[in-house]
């Protein structure tokens, strides 16, 4: 019995993973270092200045924080690397590789 209820609980956590990513930037690490290391392998970014639509921090952190449909949450990227790393992708012109 215990046997099963822990097959259940694997199961249940590997498809939580889809959803959510672990990456943890070091404290005080830059937008653009946290950028490269956990955003880089779906969006690219370019200097146009042009930044992303809505130019809204909120909008930005919000995504960050609960991602959406193909997008995944980071729940562990919070506080100043959050702000910084919104304030990054709110500079740079963000696309969809
Ligand atoms: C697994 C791929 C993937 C990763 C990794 C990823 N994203 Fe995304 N992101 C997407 C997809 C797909 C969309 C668009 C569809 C959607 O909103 O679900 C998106 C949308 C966005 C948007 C909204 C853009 C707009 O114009 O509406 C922002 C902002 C964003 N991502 C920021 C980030 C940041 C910052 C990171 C790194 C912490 C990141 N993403 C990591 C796949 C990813």
């Amino acid at each position: 019995m215990k046997k099963i209820l822990l097959v259940i609980a694997g199961v249940a956590v590997l498809a939580g993973c889809s959803k959510t990513n672990d990456y943890k930037p070091e404290v005080g690490a830059s937008g653009e270092d946290i950028f490269k290391a956990a955003c880089a392998s779906c969006h690219e970014v370019n200097d146009k200045g042009e930044g992303v639509e809505p130019l809204n921090s909120g909008y930005v952190t919000d995504k960050i924080s609960k991602g959406s449909m193909g997008m995944p949450a980071f729940p562990n990227i919070t506080g100043a690397e959050l702000e910084s790393l919104s304030a990054y992708v709110l500079t740079k012109s963000l696309s969809n590789k």
